[in-house]
Protein backbone atom coordinates (compact mmCIF):
# COMPACT_ATOMS: atom_id res chain seq x y z
CA UNK A 1 0.00 0.00 0.00
CA UNK A 2 1.41 3.35 -1.00
CA UNK A 3 0.14 6.45 0.44
CA UNK A 4 -2.91 6.99 1.70
CA UNK A 5 -5.18 10.60 1.18
CA UNK A 6 -8.02 12.76 3.21
CA UNK A 7 -9.98 14.58 0.69
CA UNK A 8 -12.86 16.39 1.43
CA UNK A 9 -15.47 16.34 -1.05
CA UNK A 10 -17.90 19.99 -1.31
CA UNK A 11 -20.84 18.52 -3.46
CA UNK A 12 -22.77 21.53 -3.30
CA UNK A 13 -25.77 22.27 -5.33
CA UNK A 14 -27.61 21.44 -8.51
CA UNK A 15 -25.62 19.16 -10.57
CA UNK A 16 -22.60 19.12 -8.09
CA UNK A 17 -24.04 15.95 -6.35
CA UNK A 18 -24.28 14.11 -9.31
CA UNK A 19 -21.03 14.72 -11.08
CA UNK A 20 -19.21 14.86 -7.75
CA UNK A 21 -20.16 10.98 -6.91
CA UNK A 22 -19.29 10.05 -10.84
CA UNK A 23 -15.77 11.64 -10.46
CA UNK A 24 -15.17 10.39 -6.52
CA UNK A 25 -15.87 6.70 -8.04
CA UNK A 26 -13.00 7.13 -10.54
CA UNK A 27 -11.01 8.25 -8.12
CA UNK A 28 -11.63 5.36 -5.41
CA UNK A 29 -11.48 2.97 -8.82
CA UNK A 30 -7.85 4.89 -9.64
CA UNK A 31 -6.41 4.31 -5.74
CA UNK A 32 -7.59 0.13 -5.79
CA UNK A 33 -5.57 -0.16 -8.95
CA UNK A 34 -2.50 2.03 -8.09
CA UNK A 35 -2.42 1.37 -4.58
CA UNK A 36 -2.75 4.20 -2.40
CA UNK A 37 -5.80 4.64 0.04
CA UNK A 38 -8.18 7.32 0.18
CA UNK A 39 -10.61 8.56 2.58
CA UNK A 40 -13.45 11.27 2.17
CA UNK A 41 -14.76 13.49 4.39
CA UNK A 42 -18.34 15.35 3.16
CA UNK A 43 -18.55 18.98 3.62
CA UNK A 44 -22.10 19.90 3.34
CA UNK A 45 -21.56 23.56 2.40
CA UNK A 46 -23.36 25.62 -0.80
CA UNK A 47 -27.12 27.43 -1.57
CA UNK A 48 -29.06 24.67 0.66
CA UNK A 49 -26.59 25.28 3.94
CA UNK A 50 -26.55 28.91 3.76
CA UNK A 51 -30.54 28.69 2.92
CA UNK A 52 -30.83 26.47 6.31
CA UNK A 53 -28.54 28.34 8.29
CA UNK A 54 -27.69 31.59 6.96
CA UNK A 55 -23.68 30.45 6.86
CA UNK A 56 -21.99 30.30 3.74
CA UNK A 57 -18.82 28.88 5.38
CA UNK A 58 -18.17 28.78 9.25
CA UNK A 59 -14.80 29.02 10.69
CA UNK A 60 -15.01 25.73 11.93
CA UNK A 61 -15.26 23.94 8.38
CA UNK A 62 -12.30 26.22 7.01
CA UNK A 63 -10.07 24.52 9.89
CA UNK A 64 -11.36 21.00 8.98
CA UNK A 65 -10.82 21.62 4.88
CA UNK A 66 -6.91 22.98 5.91
CA UNK A 67 -6.15 19.51 7.68
CA UNK A 68 -7.16 17.81 4.39
CA UNK A 69 -4.85 16.66 1.41
CA UNK A 70 -7.20 18.38 -1.64
CA UNK A 71 -10.77 19.02 -1.65
CA UNK A 72 -12.86 18.29 -4.82
CA UNK A 73 -15.96 20.56 -5.38
CA UNK A 74 -19.42 20.26 -7.17
CA UNK A 75 -20.69 23.09 -7.57
CA UNK A 76 -22.51 25.72 -5.64
CA UNK A 77 -25.56 28.10 -6.03
CA UNK A 78 -28.96 28.70 -6.85
CA UNK A 79 -31.26 31.39 -8.10
CA UNK A 80 -33.17 31.72 -4.76
CA UNK A 81 -29.88 32.70 -3.48
CA UNK A 82 -28.41 36.36 -4.39
CA UNK A 83 -25.39 37.30 -5.94
CA UNK A 84 -22.49 37.53 -4.41
CA UNK A 85 -23.22 35.39 -1.25
CA UNK A 86 -22.35 32.17 -2.14
CA UNK A 87 -19.38 33.64 -4.51
CA UNK A 88 -17.87 35.95 -1.63
CA UNK A 89 -18.68 34.10 1.13
CA UNK A 90 -17.96 30.44 0.30
CA UNK A 91 -15.55 30.09 -3.26
CA UNK A 92 -13.27 33.03 -2.85
CA UNK A 93 -12.97 33.21 0.58
CA UNK A 94 -11.74 29.59 -0.33
CA UNK A 95 -9.28 30.66 -2.75
CA UNK A 96 -8.20 33.25 -0.25
CA UNK A 97 -8.24 31.43 3.09
CA UNK A 98 -6.12 28.54 1.57
CA UNK A 99 -4.18 30.52 -0.68
CA UNK A 100 -4.87 28.96 -4.00
CA UNK A 101 -3.04 31.33 -5.91
CA UNK A 102 -2.97 29.78 -9.45
CA UNK A 103 -6.69 29.22 -10.67
CA UNK A 104 -5.04 25.94 -13.89
CA UNK A 105 -7.60 25.89 -16.39
CA UNK A 106 -6.63 23.58 -19.57
CA UNK A 107 -8.38 24.43 -22.69
CA UNK A 108 -8.28 21.04 -24.48
CA UNK A 109 -10.50 19.95 -27.45
CA UNK A 110 -10.93 15.93 -27.03
CA UNK A 111 -11.21 13.85 -30.20
CA UNK A 112 -15.29 13.31 -30.31
CA UNK A 113 -16.07 16.36 -29.20
CA UNK A 114 -16.77 19.31 -31.61
CA UNK A 115 -15.43 22.78 -31.38
CA UNK A 116 -18.38 25.34 -32.63
CA UNK A 117 -14.96 26.53 -34.68
CA UNK A 118 -14.92 25.53 -38.64
CA UNK A 119 -12.43 23.34 -39.49
CA UNK A 120 -10.79 23.32 -35.72
CA UNK A 121 -9.59 19.76 -34.38
CA UNK A 122 -8.12 18.27 -31.60
CA UNK A 123 -4.32 19.16 -32.69
CA UNK A 124 -5.39 22.50 -32.77
CA UNK A 125 -6.50 23.60 -29.27
CA UNK A 126 -4.67 22.36 -26.56
CA UNK A 127 -3.43 25.07 -24.06
CA UNK A 128 -3.62 25.56 -20.34
CA UNK A 129 -4.21 28.74 -18.40
CA UNK A 130 -2.56 30.38 -15.60
CA UNK A 131 -4.98 32.36 -14.26
CA UNK A 132 -4.27 34.59 -11.02
CA UNK A 133 -6.50 33.50 -8.16
CA UNK A 134 -6.09 35.72 -5.53
CA UNK A 135 -6.17 39.64 -6.38
CA UNK A 136 -7.02 41.73 -8.94
CA UNK A 137 -10.52 43.04 -8.64
CA UNK A 138 -11.42 39.82 -6.95
CA UNK A 139 -9.17 41.25 -3.78
CA UNK A 140 -12.48 43.04 -2.63
CA UNK A 141 -11.12 46.42 -2.99
CA UNK A 142 -13.72 49.31 -3.19
CA UNK A 143 -16.93 50.32 -1.74
CA UNK A 144 -19.72 52.47 -2.04
CA UNK A 145 -20.81 55.91 -0.50
CA UNK A 146 -24.41 57.23 -1.32
CA UNK A 147 -26.41 54.12 -2.17
CA UNK A 148 -29.52 54.15 -3.60
CA UNK A 149 -29.35 58.56 -4.34
CA UNK A 150 -28.51 60.02 -7.00
CA UNK A 151 -25.31 60.64 -6.03
CA UNK A 152 -23.99 56.92 -5.91
CA UNK A 153 -20.76 56.16 -6.30
CA UNK A 154 -19.01 52.74 -6.48
CA UNK A 155 -15.35 51.22 -7.04
CA UNK A 156 -14.04 48.31 -7.31
CA UNK A 157 -10.04 48.42 -6.85
CA UNK A 158 -7.62 46.18 -8.94
CA UNK A 159 -5.32 45.26 -6.56
CA UNK A 160 -1.74 43.62 -7.72
CA UNK A 161 1.64 43.13 -5.84
CA UNK A 162 4.63 42.32 -7.27
CA UNK A 163 5.06 39.25 -4.83
CA UNK A 164 1.15 38.25 -6.12
CA UNK A 165 2.20 38.81 -9.61
CA UNK A 166 5.54 36.75 -9.39
CA UNK A 167 4.14 33.66 -7.51
CA UNK A 168 1.73 33.30 -10.37
CA UNK A 169 4.51 33.80 -13.08
CA UNK A 170 6.66 31.35 -12.23
CA UNK A 171 4.10 29.19 -11.57
CA UNK A 172 3.49 29.52 -15.61
CA UNK A 173 6.28 29.74 -16.54
CA UNK A 174 7.55 26.06 -15.01
CA UNK A 175 4.40 24.51 -16.74
CA UNK A 176 5.82 26.32 -20.22
CA UNK A 177 8.86 24.70 -19.95
CA UNK A 178 7.60 21.24 -19.40
CA UNK A 179 5.51 22.29 -22.48
CA UNK A 180 6.67 24.33 -25.60
CA UNK A 181 8.67 26.72 -23.59
CA UNK A 182 6.68 29.11 -24.62
CA UNK A 183 4.02 31.67 -22.19
CA UNK A 184 2.08 34.21 -23.51
CA UNK A 185 1.13 37.13 -21.03
CA UNK A 186 -2.36 38.56 -21.20
CA UNK A 187 -3.24 41.97 -20.05
CA UNK A 188 -4.22 45.44 -20.91
CA UNK A 189 -1.08 47.31 -20.84
CA UNK A 190 -2.34 49.95 -23.30
CA UNK A 191 -4.85 51.17 -20.91
CA UNK A 192 -4.02 49.69 -17.36
CA UNK A 193 -0.91 51.13 -17.80
CA UNK A 194 -0.34 50.83 -13.97
CA UNK A 195 -0.55 47.25 -12.90
CA UNK A 196 0.29 45.98 -16.39
CA UNK A 197 3.54 47.40 -16.22
CA UNK A 198 4.31 45.44 -13.10
CA UNK A 199 2.94 42.51 -15.39
CA UNK A 200 5.28 43.31 -17.86
CA UNK A 201 8.21 43.44 -16.42
CA UNK A 202 7.92 40.15 -14.12
CA UNK A 203 7.11 38.53 -16.72
CA UNK A 204 10.24 39.29 -18.41
CA UNK A 205 11.95 38.74 -15.09
CA UNK A 206 10.55 35.67 -14.56
CA UNK A 207 10.51 34.01 -18.40
CA UNK A 208 14.19 35.42 -18.77
CA UNK A 209 14.99 33.26 -15.68
CA UNK A 210 12.96 30.35 -16.37
CA UNK A 211 14.40 30.04 -20.30
CA UNK A 212 10.90 30.50 -21.82
CA UNK A 213 9.93 32.55 -25.12
CA UNK A 214 7.76 35.70 -23.89
CA UNK A 215 4.76 36.78 -25.84
CA UNK A 216 2.26 39.33 -25.49
CA UNK A 217 -1.23 39.51 -26.12
CA UNK A 218 -3.94 42.37 -25.20
CA UNK A 219 -6.95 40.59 -23.44
CA UNK A 220 -8.94 41.68 -26.17
CA UNK A 221 -7.20 40.52 -28.72
CA UNK A 222 -6.50 37.37 -26.96
CA UNK A 223 -10.04 36.56 -27.18
CA UNK A 224 -10.02 37.36 -30.99
CA UNK A 225 -7.41 34.61 -31.37
CA UNK A 226 -8.57 31.93 -29.26
CA UNK A 227 -11.51 32.35 -31.98
CA UNK A 228 -9.58 32.35 -35.33
CA UNK A 229 -6.06 31.10 -34.50
CA UNK A 230 -6.15 29.18 -31.37
CA UNK A 231 -2.93 27.31 -32.18
CA UNK A 232 -0.92 30.37 -31.61
CA UNK A 233 -1.33 29.49 -27.66
CA UNK A 234 0.66 27.09 -25.65
CA UNK A 235 0.76 28.26 -22.04
CA UNK A 236 -1.17 31.55 -21.24
CA UNK A 237 -0.79 33.34 -18.03
CA UNK A 238 -3.15 36.70 -16.64
CA UNK A 239 -4.94 37.98 -14.03
CA UNK A 240 -7.65 36.94 -11.94
CA UNK A 241 -10.63 39.01 -14.29
CA UNK A 242 -9.12 38.16 -17.57
CA UNK A 243 -8.60 34.60 -16.81
CA UNK A 244 -12.30 34.52 -15.77
CA UNK A 245 -13.38 35.71 -19.00
CA UNK A 246 -11.31 33.97 -21.37
CA UNK A 247 -11.79 30.71 -20.05
CA UNK A 248 -15.14 30.70 -20.48
CA UNK A 249 -14.89 31.85 -24.20
CA UNK A 250 -11.67 28.88 -23.82
CA UNK A 251 -14.49 26.31 -22.73
CA UNK A 252 -16.83 27.30 -25.59
CA UNK A 253 -14.39 26.70 -28.21
CA UNK A 254 -13.25 23.43 -26.68
CA UNK A 255 -16.78 22.40 -26.82
CA UNK A 256 -18.56 23.88 -24.01
CA UNK A 257 -18.86 23.88 -20.60
CA UNK A 258 -19.25 19.33 -20.16
CA UNK A 259 -15.44 19.04 -20.17
CA UNK A 260 -13.59 22.08 -18.86
CA UNK A 261 -11.78 21.26 -15.81
CA UNK A 262 -10.41 23.55 -13.10
CA UNK A 263 -7.66 23.20 -10.09
CA UNK A 264 -7.28 26.13 -7.76
CA UNK A 265 -3.60 25.43 -6.86
CA UNK A 266 -1.36 26.30 -4.08
CA UNK A 267 1.43 24.68 -5.60
CA UNK A 268 4.39 26.17 -2.63
CA UNK A 269 6.72 28.86 -2.59
CA UNK A 270 3.33 30.93 -1.82
CA UNK A 271 5.52 33.88 -0.40
CA UNK A 272 6.40 34.88 -4.05
CA UNK A 273 10.24 34.77 -3.06
CA UNK A 274 10.05 36.61 -0.68
CA UNK A 275 12.35 35.12 2.30
CA UNK A 276 10.93 33.21 4.68
CA UNK A 277 11.69 33.56 8.46
CA UNK A 278 14.57 30.78 9.34
CA UNK A 279 13.19 30.58 12.62
CA UNK A 280 9.58 30.01 11.55
CA UNK A 281 8.40 26.44 12.07
CA UNK A 282 7.87 24.79 8.09
CA UNK A 283 4.35 25.58 7.12
CA UNK A 284 2.05 22.87 5.95
CA UNK A 285 0.74 23.48 2.09
CA UNK A 286 -2.60 24.12 2.50
CA UNK A 287 -5.52 21.69 0.19
CA UNK A 288 -5.53 22.90 -3.33
CA UNK A 289 -9.35 22.67 -4.62
CA UNK A 290 -10.29 20.89 -7.87
CA UNK A 291 -13.63 21.93 -9.54
CA UNK A 292 -14.90 21.49 -12.97
CA UNK A 293 -15.66 25.20 -14.36
CA UNK A 294 -19.33 25.07 -14.71
CA UNK A 295 -22.31 25.69 -12.20
CA UNK A 296 -24.69 24.12 -10.57
CA UNK A 297 -27.08 24.13 -13.42
CA UNK A 298 -30.44 23.97 -11.54
CA UNK A 299 -32.59 23.46 -15.02
CA UNK A 300 -30.94 20.06 -15.53
CA UNK A 301 -30.14 19.06 -11.64
CA UNK A 302 -32.18 15.66 -10.60
CA UNK A 303 -32.62 14.89 -14.17
CA UNK A 304 -29.43 12.33 -14.77
CA UNK A 305 -28.39 14.14 -18.14
CA UNK A 306 -25.48 16.04 -16.59
CA UNK A 307 -22.14 15.46 -17.98
CA UNK A 308 -19.78 14.46 -15.17
CA UNK A 309 -17.01 14.68 -17.34
CA UNK A 310 -15.39 17.88 -16.73
CA UNK A 311 -15.85 16.90 -12.37
CA UNK A 312 -14.10 13.48 -13.53
CA UNK A 313 -11.13 15.76 -15.37
CA UNK A 314 -11.03 17.91 -12.18
CA UNK A 315 -10.51 14.87 -10.31
CA UNK A 316 -7.48 13.87 -12.18
CA UNK A 317 -5.81 17.08 -12.10
CA UNK A 318 -6.38 16.43 -7.64
CA UNK A 319 -4.51 13.28 -8.24
CA UNK A 320 -1.75 14.94 -10.63
CA UNK A 321 -1.07 17.63 -7.72
CA UNK A 322 -1.16 15.03 -5.16
CA UNK A 323 1.66 12.90 -6.95
CA UNK A 324 -0.43 10.04 -8.49
CA UNK A 325 0.67 10.47 -11.56
CA UNK A 326 0.16 7.06 -13.26
CA UNK A 327 -3.68 7.26 -11.56
CA UNK A 328 -4.24 11.17 -12.69
CA UNK A 329 -3.24 9.91 -16.26
CA UNK A 330 -5.37 6.92 -16.15
CA UNK A 331 -8.25 8.79 -15.23
CA UNK A 332 -8.04 11.04 -17.72
CA UNK A 333 -7.52 8.38 -20.05
CA UNK A 334 -10.31 6.61 -19.45
CA UNK A 335 -12.48 10.10 -19.15
CA UNK A 336 -11.69 10.96 -22.79
CA UNK A 337 -12.12 7.67 -24.17
CA UNK A 338 -15.73 7.57 -22.92
CA UNK A 339 -16.47 10.91 -25.04
CA UNK A 340 -17.39 9.87 -28.31
CA UNK A 341 -21.06 9.36 -27.92
CA UNK A 342 -21.42 10.18 -24.00
CA UNK A 343 -24.50 12.41 -24.37
CA UNK A 344 -26.13 8.79 -25.07
CA UNK A 345 -25.86 7.76 -21.35
CA UNK A 346 -26.56 9.05 -17.44
CA UNK A 347 -24.75 10.78 -15.49
CA UNK A 348 -24.53 7.68 -13.69
CA UNK A 349 -23.70 5.54 -16.37
CA UNK A 350 -21.07 7.63 -18.08
CA UNK A 351 -19.51 7.44 -14.24
CA UNK A 352 -19.15 3.90 -14.07
CA UNK A 353 -17.66 3.42 -17.47
CA UNK A 354 -15.06 5.68 -16.99
CA UNK A 355 -14.68 4.03 -13.54
CA UNK A 356 -14.90 0.49 -15.18
CA UNK A 357 -11.99 1.85 -17.68
CA UNK A 358 -10.05 3.17 -14.93
CA UNK A 359 -10.40 -0.63 -12.96
CA UNK A 360 -9.77 -2.57 -16.44
CA UNK A 361 -6.81 -0.42 -17.40
CA UNK A 362 -8.22 0.94 -20.50
CA UNK A 363 -7.14 3.04 -22.88
CA UNK A 364 -3.47 3.05 -21.72
CA UNK A 365 -2.84 6.43 -21.44
CA UNK A 366 -0.66 8.23 -23.73
CA UNK A 367 1.69 10.97 -22.79
CA UNK A 368 1.09 13.40 -19.66
CA UNK A 369 1.46 17.04 -19.65
C1 LIG B 1 -15.23 30.81 -11.87
C2 LIG B 1 -16.48 31.49 -11.44
C3 LIG B 1 -16.16 32.30 -10.19
C4 LIG B 1 -15.16 33.37 -10.59
C5 LIG B 1 -17.36 32.94 -9.49
C6 LIG B 1 -18.49 31.96 -9.28
C7 LIG B 1 -16.94 33.57 -8.19
O1 LIG B 1 -17.00 32.28 -12.45
O2 LIG B 1 -14.70 29.98 -11.11
O3 LIG B 1 -14.74 31.10 -12.97
O4 LIG B 1 -15.53 34.45 -11.04
O5 LIG B 1 -13.97 33.12 -10.42
MN1 LIG C 1 -15.89 32.17 -14.32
Amino acid sequence: MGDSYHLACVPGDGIGPEVVAEARKTVDAAAARFGFGVDWVDFDLGAERWLRTGEALPDVAVKELRETDAILLGAVGRPDVPPGVLERGLLLRLRFELDLYVNLRPVKLYPGVVSPLAGVGPDDLDLLVVRENTEGVYAGAGGVVHRGTPMEVATETSIETRAGVERCLRYAAGRARERAGRLTLVHKTNVLTHAGDLWQRAAREVAGEAGVVLDYVHADAACLYLVSDPGRFDVVVTDNLFGDILTDLGAAVAGGLGTAASANLNPGGGSGGLKERSDSPPVRRPPSLFEPVHGSAPDIAGTGTANPVAAVLSAALLLEHLGELEAAAAVEAAAVAALPGAGGYSTQALGDRIAAAVTAGEPRPSRRQ
